[in-house]
């Protein structure tokens, strides 16, 4: 069924595990990455961004097809709204029933980013969809990496306060799509943020952390592991190794489901690493 996120991610904490949470362009990925939780005997976030949704030119033809997924799926899936700025957008994820939004006021002025994502809770709570926002700023959107943010637990604890959000999503040393996993988190930070933060702590720029960082992450308290790029290399890997040795393969289904299926099989790798308590 479909679920809360923020029930999602205190379950999973309870339960010793990180939350894995990927982000989803084409319903073949989403369907991979429920199987996956399926597997795994785990609950999943699939993730639409809001560059995604300009990628399709439109939310609702794109998000129905992961909402009727997840309200059919044997295991917990919530659906998320990631990185949204465009308030419209927001209010469009809330009245199709997505189960949280993250709203990303990080590169605001602190004063603005509490005020904006204050006034996203008020909408979002009346409409029982969970919010998560961004302190600290995770670069690396734009193609420069520069992990050299931090998040301070003190400013965090306010913020959480201030705004009344679900989930907090830190800068801890980890920048977006990085095509190596050579980031080195900041760790004992992230233990005095879990200590500091009455919410789940969300890790974005995941794909650059090598499997025993993120391991040492959830256990230091992160809890939503967000994913995107290093699936879509393990997705578009397998694409490229496929027709490669098949040049003459047309038809769209062959490539589609061998790179889920590729995708899929890391992301049950991933959600097991996830287990650590
Ligand atoms: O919000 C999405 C994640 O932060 C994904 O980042 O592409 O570096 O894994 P990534
Ligand atoms: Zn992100």
């Amino acid at each position: 069924p479909q679920v809360s996120t923020a029930a999602l991610a205190r379950d999973a904490r309870r339960h010793g595990r990180g939350l894995g949470a990927f982000n989803v362009v084409h319903l073949e990925q989403a369907r991979a990455y429920e199987a996956a939780a399926r597997d795994a005997g785990v609950g999943v976030v699939l993730q639409l961004s809001e560059n995604a949704v300009r990628h399709h030119g439109g939310l609702e033809p794109y998000a129905a097809g992961v909402l009727a997924l997840a309200r059919a799926s044997d295991v917990p899936v919530a659906v998320h709204l990631d990185h949204a700025e465009d308030l419209d957008l927001v209010h469009a994820a809330v009245g199709l029933g997505f189960s949280s939004v993250m709203y990303d006021g990080s590169t605001l002025p602190y004063a603005d980013n509490v005020a904006t994502t204050a006034t996203v809770v008020a909408t979002c709570r009346a409409a029982g969809v969970d919010v998560e926002a961004e302190l600290g700023e995770v670069g690396g959107k734009d193609g420069a990496h520069a992990p050299t943010a931090r998040t301070d637990p003190g400013e965090a604890a306010a913020f959480v306060a201030a705004t009344g959000v679900d989930l907090l999503a830190v800068a801890v040393g980890s920048s977006h799509a990085m095509a190596d996993r050579g980031a080195r988190l900041d760790v004992e930070l992230v233990a005095r943020l879990a200590d500091a933060v009455p919410v789940p702590l969300v890790l974005h720029g995941s794909s650059g952390v090598p499997d025993d960082g993120l391991v040492a992450a959830v256990r230091a308290g992160i809890v939503k592991v967000n994913v995107a790029t290093h699936l879509n290399r393990v997705f578009t890997a397998e694409v490229r190794r496929l027709l490669q040795a098949d040049p003459d393969l047309a038809d769209t289904r062959r490539w589609t489901a061998a790179g889920a299926r590729a995708a899929g099989t890391e992301a049950q790798r991933l959600l097991q690493l996830y287990a650590v308590g």
